[in-house]
């Protein structure tokens, strides 16, 4: 579900609209290419994943700031009563930035710096997810040196298989993420002794773009079990992370994955009952359909075996078709006239790589240079994964709210990209 859907414009053809803005006069206005976020959608993401465990007192929903970390975005959410999980410091001042409350934040990732635990400690963030024994020894040093404690919850790799792409997949054995189940009890206890570490809870995440209930539910029993032996043995176990990971719709032609309330009654079935505070880590199923990109033809161009239609968008901008073989639907903006013969083309971009493109062998309405494109569910995983590469300017990002828009992020200039170096001082 989300908030872009065609309606007539000023020109009386049908114009895709974002909320109420038309995404022909926001190209006008704003140039391409641009990604555009629609709040209505943020919201409405948010509010479905949090109310459905609303008979869960207590429950964090605590954003993935990795999948869209866009101050708009943040904000929005952050309004709504959101937490965030950062994995870096540049991803913790952003939410501070926005006013999230450091009580609603947690600290993820495998390779934190001492000086990111130092800032994080003294933001006084809720807790950290713990992957190693090496990480929880530095992180007592640095909260005694700093004479704090740190919440922490191990995060506890189940050795589950995701099914969802390689590249996305968290929870297997051979994934550098989290600590082997069972070592868990003997870093709990290892926890105990360390100065200024307080082992309150248990954090599991085991990929993204999950959109089967059976690895989820496999990896939640097991994680009940863990906390059931951890209680017996005395450790004041007092709340559970269970990470993100559900996967969202890319193709509407395809079955929907499960939605948040099949999720939550599954995470009631396995873990409900048990006293625990929950905790979350959403950032696809929030951001990804609140998201497209926006990019216009440049040339349609027939090679010997294909038709390319180039567009001025490219893999820099969204790496996600080439990086993951992720199929994204592409909307030609203005809605074709019923009857307008389709082709199959290649979409591309203008950067010089065999894999630059953003879908492959796709049946779309005949499009010619000028035309608009918009390429869906492109909310999380799309901007924060751009580069400059091929000194291709980063591209704006737009919010909408109703019929507002406010550009986010601006284009940047060429001397904005150029001031950014220095040369050596011997040339
Ligand atoms: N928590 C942790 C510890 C994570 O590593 C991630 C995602 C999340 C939460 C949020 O997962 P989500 O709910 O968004 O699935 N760039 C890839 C996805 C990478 C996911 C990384 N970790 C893509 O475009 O598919």
């Amino acid at each position: 579900m989300h908030h872009f859907a065609y309606r007539r414009g000023v020109s009386h053809k049908n114009v895709l609209h974002a909320e109420e803005v038309d995404l022909a006069d926001l190209a006008s206005a704003v140039g391409t290419p641009f990604y555009c976020y629609s709040s209505a959608t943020l919201e409405r993401h948010y509010r479905v994943f949090a109310d459905a465990f609303a008979g869960t007192p207590g429950t964090l929903v605590c954003y993935s700031v990795k999948a869209n970390s866009s101050l708009g975005v943040l904000a929005t959410l952050g309004q709504l009563g959101a937490g965030m999980d950062v994995v870096s410091e540049g991803e913790l001042r952003r939410a501070l930035a926005v006013k999230v409350p450091p009580e609603r934040i947690v600290f993820s990732g495998v390779g934190k710096t001492r000086a990111e635990m130092a800032f994080a400690l003294n933001t006084g963030i809720f807790a950290f997810n713990v992957e190693s024994e090496p990480e929880l020894r530095a992180l007592s040093e640095v909260a005694a040196e700093l004479k704090r404690t740190a919440r922490i919850a191990f995060r506890v790799n189940p050795d589950v298989d995701a099914k969802t792409h390689h590249k996305i997949a968290t929870g297997k054995a051979d994934n550098k993420f989290g600590v082997p189940f069972a070592e868990a009890p003997s870093l709990y206890a290892l926890a105990r002794e360390l100065p200024c570490i307080e082992a309150a809870g248990v954090h599991m995440h085991i990929g993204s773009q999950i959109t089967d209930l059976a690895p989820f539910r496999n990896a939640f029993a097991l994680l009940k079990e863990l906390v059931a032996s951890l209680r017996a043995e005395g450790f004041a176990i007092s709340f559970v992370n269970l990470g993100g990971g559900l996967g969202i719709p890319y193709r509407s032609d395809q079955p929907a994955p499960p939605s948040p309330a099949d999720y939550a009654k599954l995470v009631q079935e396995e873990v409900g009952g048990l006293g625990l505070r929950l905790l979350f880590e959403p950032g696809r199923m929030i951001a990804g359909n609140a998201g497209i990109l926006v990019a216009r033809v440049l040339y349609v161009k027939q090679g010997a075996a294909k038709i390319f239609t180039i567009v001025d968008a490219a893999m820099n901008d969204l790496m996600r078709p080439t990086l993951y073989e992720a199929y994204h639907e592409i909307l030609p903006v203005v809605e074709p006239a019923s009857g307008t013969p389709t082709i199959v083309t290649d979409v591309a971009g203008p950067v010089c790589e065999t894999g630059d493109y953003l879908a492959l062998a796709r049946e779309l309405p005949e499009l010619h240079a000028g035309d608009l494109i918009a390429v869906m569910t492109a909310g999380a995983y799309g901007a924060v994964l751009a580069s400059e590469y091929n000194s291709r300017l980063l591209v704006p990002e737009v919010l909408v709210a109703g019929n507002r828009y406010s550009v986010t992020r601006p284009r940047p200039g060429y001397d904005d990209m150029l001031a950014k170096e220095r040369l050596p001082n011997w040339i």
